[in-house]
């Protein structure tokens, strides 16, 4: 059953899948990527998801990148319908042993990206998808040229979909919020997300932006006025990490209902959850003094889960003062660290 018959486009987000299958465990199970890749991509296609989304890091490209291209293809051909952008993971300058982000997009042309084109806008049913290239060779942060600005406007401008999603691979917003850590605004967010931000919020119908990149889980309202206006940023973790995760996007008649993936195989969360607190990044976070613990921070609340996303305003589960007094904080000190 598709959108033809459903009546409401279902879209999957999958992201830093870090196909690698010679991949070696570190603080994400790079061992387990393919088998956990296969089982969510059968998952999806249990579903009928009329496109998938494949956010960037789609290969581990650390080694063998070639041979992460051509599993990741292979096991991506099982879908009808599927577009990439790519990551920072593709988009490395390239040493012996990984493939530049001109011979991936080669390998998956057709699917959003092509050589010399590594944007895309497609429609499905009633909304647009409109995918972006976030990465800058040689640097895990992001950032948006302007030629990627001015294509990216004139996409929004052109589009009358009902709904607008935009795919990217880095971070608009911090997910950590209300805490600041320099390193983290480094290599996880847009460099210059604050005119993209004003771009997207121009646009009435845009939805959503949906990235990766942080293999985190957290869905947040950015951009509004008041209660009014904004559009939903909607991070979505990795399956490679804990808590290993795709999501599933429906455009229903009032808002997105967002559902998450998990994969169907024993024993994968249980090594996942002690591989990933041996990583940096679980430092990094105790040196936060936050109030939840990492595993709690990575894996999200029901929230950023489990829920239904109204189009017009946040829900009003997670709309208390809170969350605008530390939309506040972010604004107000847009470069700050409490600790780095
Ligand atoms: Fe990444």
């Amino acid at each position: 059953m598709g959108v033809a018959e459903r009546g409401s486009v279902v879209l999957a987000h999958l992201t830093d899948a870090h196909v690698a299958p010679m991949g070696k465990r570190n603080a994400a199970l790079k061992d387990q990527s393919v088998p956990i890749f296969r089982d969510l991509i059968d998952q999806i296609r249990e579903r009928r998801a009329d496109l998938t989304l494949f956010g960037g890091d789609n290969i581990d490209n650390h080694g063998h990148g070639e041979e992460d291209l051509e599993a990741f293809v292979r096991m991506s051909s099982a879908l009808d319908r599927w577009s990439c952008i790519v990551g920072n993971h593709e988009a490395e300058a390239p040493l012996p042993g990984q493939i530049s982000k001109e011979m991936f997009a080669s390998a998956v042309a057709g699917h959003g990206i092509e050589p010399g084109r590594l944007h895309f806008s497609e429609s499905v049913g009633d909304v647009r998808v409109i995918g972006i290239d976030t990465t800058l060779v040689g640097s895990s942060g992001g950032y948006v040229s302007q030629a990627m600005m001015r294509y990216l406007a004139g996409e929004l401008n052109k589009a009358d979909e009902e709904h607008i999603v935009v795919l990217g691979h880095h971070l608009l917003y911090r997910a950590w919020e209300p805490h600041s850590l320099q390193s983290w605004d480094k290599d996880y967010l847009v460099g210059n997300r604050d005119a993209l931000i004003a771009l997207l919020a121009s646009h009435p119908r845009v939805r959503a932006y949906l990235c990766g990149h942080h293999h985190a889980s957290r869905i947040q309202r950015i951009a509004a006025r008041g209660s009014s206006g904004g559009f939903y940023h909607i991070l979505t973790a990795s399956p490679v990490s804990f808590p290993h995760a795709a999501r599933l996007l429906t455009f229903e008649h009032n808002g997105i209902r967002v559902e998450t993936l998990r994969p169907r195989i024993a024993g994968v969360i249980e090594e996942g959850r002690a591989a990933i607190l041996t990583g940096r990044k679980a430092q990094r976070y105790g040196a936060l003094g936050a109030r939840r613990s990492f595993l709690q921070y990575v894996a999200g609340r029901t929230a950023d889960n489990d829920v239904m996303l109204p189009y017009a305003h946040a829900p009003v589960s997670v709309r208390p003062q809170q969350l605008s007094s530390e939309r506040r904080v972010a604004a107000a000190e847009p470069t700050t660290s409490a600790s780095a």
